[in-house]
């Protein structure tokens, strides 16, 4: 009798105990698994690489700016990491990816000018002709001007409609269509290569690169936005746009109600242009050139129609002309481009620019 009681005692503390060690140990379980805070996640810097010979960064490894650490933001709105390879700094810096009207390189509203020295000109060329805003001995680049006179005017309000470029024995064109009325979700964008329609699907960071791989173009919207890469020479952002009813208010453009005048806003960006380089916003990148533009002078009109005619988007028949790409390159291309990364504030005639 005694001997089952203990018996029966001792497996019942025994049962005691481990329901015990059960409990402490499912207790202890949950303390190991709480979970740490995350770590905030540093971005990866990316690294970039100039790999041509001309360039004072050939082959140096530099790293993106924390805040632009991507070449190719998700964010259509984030700022992208940019490195000049001909800028004698040699340091990536953050930019926009959409143009910056007041840049340099600029050539937006009916159009405005931002030349490679900085001074802000207007040339209003006529509607439906064509001139060349660059021509250097491997570069080409035209635009077609689009507009409307208003009765009792003198000349004819203008915008781009088009650029055409001529890059070795390549032409690339990129026209806005024209449309009656203006939706922002609707892409107004048509490009062609070698005389080919090119389409790229519409989508933020959609691309396309030749298969010489010389020239590149990527969507930097879902619609009405890209950039064009012409390696070694040229970046070209753009977008498409109507004229606005404020502006067309305030500039008396009698914009008819059946056509948006969709154009181009346009920001360039040169590599290495000949010291030789002619069009009309190319001779501003010269390093003698005497900009006619007066400052101080509410709005500096350029001429030069003259000179800066072609007879097609992809014709390099102007009289100052010089594309040529079976020649060999003169000049230089360096001292040209320490005007690249100016800086630029104000609008209108105050816009001032400073390294
Ligand atoms: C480029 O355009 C010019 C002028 O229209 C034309 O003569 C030439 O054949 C074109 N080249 C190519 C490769 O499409
Ligand atoms: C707009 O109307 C004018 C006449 O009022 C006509 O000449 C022109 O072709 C029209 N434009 C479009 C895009 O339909």
């Amino acid at each position: 009798m005694t001997t089952l009681c203990v018996k029966n005692l001792v497996i019942l503390l025994l049962l005691q105990a481990m329901l015990v060690s059960m409990v402490t140990e499912a207790a202890s379980g949950n303390k190991v698994k709480r979970v740490k805070p995350p770590k905030p996640v540093k971005p990866v810097q990316e690294l970039l690489t100039c790999t041509s010979r001309k360039s004072r960064c050939y082959m140096k490894r530099i790293k993106c700016p924390v805040e632009c650490p991507k070449v190719k933001p998700k964010n259509p709105k984030d700022k992208a990491c940019f490195l000049d390879c001909y800028s004698p700094k040699c340091e990536a810096v953050c930019k926009s990816r959409k143009p910056n009207c007041n840049g340099p390189g600029a050539a937006c509203y009916d159009p405005r000018f931002i030349g490679g020295d900085g001074i802000v000109f207007y040339f209003h060329g006529r509607s439906n002709e064509h001139f060349s805003l660059i021509s250097d001995s491997d570069l080409q680049i035209n635009a077609r001007f689009i507009g409307l006179r208003p009765e009792g005017r003198t000349r004819d309000y203008t915008w781009i409609q088009a650029l055409g470029l001529k890059f070795g024995h390549h032409n690339f064109t990129l026209e806005a269509t024209k449309t009656q009325t203006w939706d922002d979700n609707v892409d107004h964008l048509k490009l062609s290569y070698d005389g080919k329609e090119l389409f790229i699907p519409e989508g933020h960071s959609s691309e396309w690169i030749s298969t010489e791989g010389d020239i590149q173009v990527e969507r930097t919207a879902t619609s009405n936005s890209l950039t064009v890469t012409i390696l070694d020479h040229a970046e070209i952002s753009v977008n498409v746009i109507p004229v606005s009813e404020e502006d067309s208010k305030i500039h008396n453009y009698q914009i008819p109600a059946n056509d948006s005048f969709a154009h181009l806003e346009v920001q360039f960006r040169f590599f290495g242009l000949s010291s030789k380089v002619e069009g009309i916003l190319g001779r501003t990148y010269r390093p003698d050139f005497e900009n006619p533009a007066k400052p101080g002078v509410a709005m500096p009109v350029v001429g030069g129609d003259d000179k800066y005619k072609t007879s097609s988007l992809l014709a390099a028949d102007c009289a100052l002309c010089v594309f040529s790409p079976n020649k060999v390159k003169d000049g230089h291309g360096s001292p040209l481009m320490e005007y690249g990364m100016l800086d630029c504030s104000g609008g209108g005639n105050g816009i001032t620019c400073k390294k």
